[in-house]
């Protein structure tokens, strides 16, 4: 069965992400933040119609989770959760939202996220095979790298990536604390989201949408290679590798047809045998 792709209006993200969210310091037992109607720049006597256009808008696309003893609708969007308080028909000046707790982003990763850039192997060998597997994905431009992990395309394409343009985004807290630690230039410049790439929405597109070492193959909710094209800027490239047989992958993003597959780089074959989704977007 297809997995819709879900692709929010631009609108609706950019009101959640440029919200303005204070503490709320009566329920500290749910640490959360939440925005009001007057802080928003067209409110009027406490409604802000905005706000509420946000609020029918979240209702088309969140989903019911578990709240306490009750159930509770949420839109999870880069990370967050957000919701509301109210019966769904109702009107609102208020929107709810927490660092994303649902346990979606806990992640196997974070166990061997301090080790994982290590290797057995002499470092030399190590360097060669690494700057094999990522020279064929040539950043350029936006980036947007899919499970960036502990930044190992930033370490072997440093030059060739604009921190300012970057995106990483991985589920794992552990894997993107061992990135923001190696690189704390990216950390202030780059941006780093703990979000999987089915929860991702953003209005950017990418000149490169790049998934290492196999990061592909963890995708499940949604056709990566779907998102990655409605994701790519006129011009733009995507290099998607998978672990060795992506079949098992596909079927569970609900491909209806597998896409076609690449020659796999050397360097992929010495690191574990990825196979690799190019796909490249036309000028308009
Ligand atoms: C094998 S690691 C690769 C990391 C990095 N790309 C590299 O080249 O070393 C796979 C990464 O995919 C991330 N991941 C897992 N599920 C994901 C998802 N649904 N969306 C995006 N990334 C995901 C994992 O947390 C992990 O960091």
């Amino acid at each position: 069965m297809t997995t819709p792709l879900r692709i929010l209006p631009d609108r609706l993200v950019e009101n959640l992400e440029s919200a303005t969210y204070q503490y709320a310091v009566t329920m500290q037992n749910i640490p959360h933040y939440y925005t009001v109607a007057r802080t928003w720049a067209d409110h009027k006597d406490g409604m802000s119609e905005e706000l509420m256009w946000t609020v029918w808008e979240m209702r088309k696309h969140d989903v019911m989770r578990p709240f306490g003893n009750m159930e509770q609708h949420y839109l999870d969007v880069n990370g967050f959760s957000y919701w509301t308080m109210v019966p769904r028909d109702e009107e609102t000046m208020l929107i709810n939202r927490q660092y994303s707790t649902h346990g979606a982003y806990d992640s196997p990763f974070d166990a061997i996220a301090h080790r994982y850039d290590d290797s057995e192997k002499p470092w030399y060998v190590v360097q060669a095979e690494r700057e094999a597997l990522y020279a064929p994905a040539a950043p350029s431009g936006r980036v947007l790298d899919i499970g960036c992990g502990t930044g190992l395309l930033v370490d072997y394409c440093y030059r060739a990536i604009d921190r300012q343009r970057y995106v990483g985004i991985d589920p794992s807290a552990g894997m993107l604390a061992k990135f923001a630690l190696k690189h704390p230039d990216y950390q202030a410049d780059a941006t780093l989201l703990r979000t999987t790439f089915e929860d991702y929405e953003t209005p950017l597109r990418f000149d490169t949408i790049v998934a290492m070492a196999g990061s592909g193959s963890h995708v499940t909710g949604v056709d990566i290679v779907e998102k990655a094209r409605h994701l790519l800027a006129p011009g733009g490239r995507a290099f998607l590798t998978f672990y060795r047989d992506p079949t098992a992958a596909f079927e569970r993003m609900g491909l209806n047809r597998a896409p076609e597959v690449a020659a796999t780089p050397d360097g992929a074959v010495m690191d574990g045998e990825y196979v690799v989704v190019e796909l490249t977007r036309g000028e308009d």
